[in-house]
């Protein structure tokens, strides 16, 4: 196994040589230290099943399986999947356009995930790819008037503003669906910074998707406060070119596997979509930091 730092990149690593069959705990160890450090992995040349890729999972932590079964591989319901191709029998697998806007996976729960897995199936031949910001050293990069703005602040996400509509809720009042959707993930407050587990890293935990309210020390909902936030670890910038954006490419074969609390991400999707299809794994990672 060869890990080289992606070239030309503000972070990230590229692994070749990893056989997922066959890798020794070594293997495993050294990718996770990787994941935390460098932030995205890209294993390269990768041919694994659906079961397989899950069983890689299982290697990396605990697997969850999401709360949506409307997501679910149909075979392998760990799997997500994420696809805007239909089967012939006319049937959607998996959920299409996910994705299209700044978040980290889960980060509308309690327990946000720590790693997750990216095995793209149906890569499009232009226009992909998925954007990421390390809210580490956005968190770095704030000015010392920002860092005291945040201080002593929580934030509270939540999942309403992009909770997808399925093809059972049609015809349904949308005021029941909000009470349904707030009583099965009711929004979570946690402190709007928090110290990484495995670096020691402060990290600015928002993102312009779930982020819904940041209040002060007394409670105060402080809307300046987050807008200056989203702008400033580059959020807002529709444009894309904001320093701390980073555009992770993946051809057939990469598997993605990335830092899910200190990355927020965003999926590039275009007006005018080419078949993709992705499979995505997430993992808890229940080995004690101080360990
Ligand atoms: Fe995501």
């Amino acid at each position: 196994m060869k890990i080289t730092p992606q070239a030309g990149k503000k972070f990230g690593v590229i692994v070749e040589g990893f056989d997922a069959e066959t890798a020794p705990e070594q293997d495993i160890v050294e990718l996770k230290k990787a994941i935390y450090t460098n932030k995205i992995v890209v294993l390269k040349n990768q041919d694994l099943s659906p079961r397989q890729f899950l069983a890689l999972g299982e290697r990396l932590g605990r697997v969850a399986e999401y709360y949506e079964p409307v997501y679910h591989h149909p075979e392998v319901k760990e799997v997500f999947v994420s696809s805007n191709v239909k089967e012939e029998d006319g049937r959607q697998v998996g959920v299409p356009k996910t994705g299209k806007f700044w978040h980290s996976d889960y980060q509308f729960m309690q327990r946000p995930f720590d790693i997750t897995l990216i095995y793209p199936q149906v890569v499009p031949s232009k226009n992909r790819g998925t954007f990421f910001i390390n809210l580490a050293t956005a968190y770095e990069k704030l000015t010392e008037e920002l860092k005291l703005a945040v201080k002593d602040t929580t934030a509270t996400h939540s999942v309403l503003r992009y909770f997808k509509i399925r093809p059972t809720d049609v015809y349904r009042p949308i005021s029941e669906l909000i009470e349904e959707v707030n009583a099965k993930t009711p929004p979570v407050t946690c402190q709007t910074t928090f110290t990484h587990p495995h670096t020691g890293e402060t990290v600015l935990y928002i993102s312009e998707g779930f982020t819904s309210s940041v209040r002060d020390a007394e409670g105060n909902e402080q809307p300046e406060l987050l807008t200056e936030l989203l702008t400033a670890t580059g959020q807002l910038d529709r444009t894309y070119e904001h320093e701390n954006i980073h555009l992770q490419t993946f051809e057939k074969g990469d598997m993605l596997l990335w830092d899910n609390r200190t990355l927020v991400h965003r999926a590039l999707h275009t007006a005018t979509p080419e078949p993709a299809v992705s499979y995505r794994v997430t993992v808890y990672d229940d080995v004690d930091a101080a360990a």
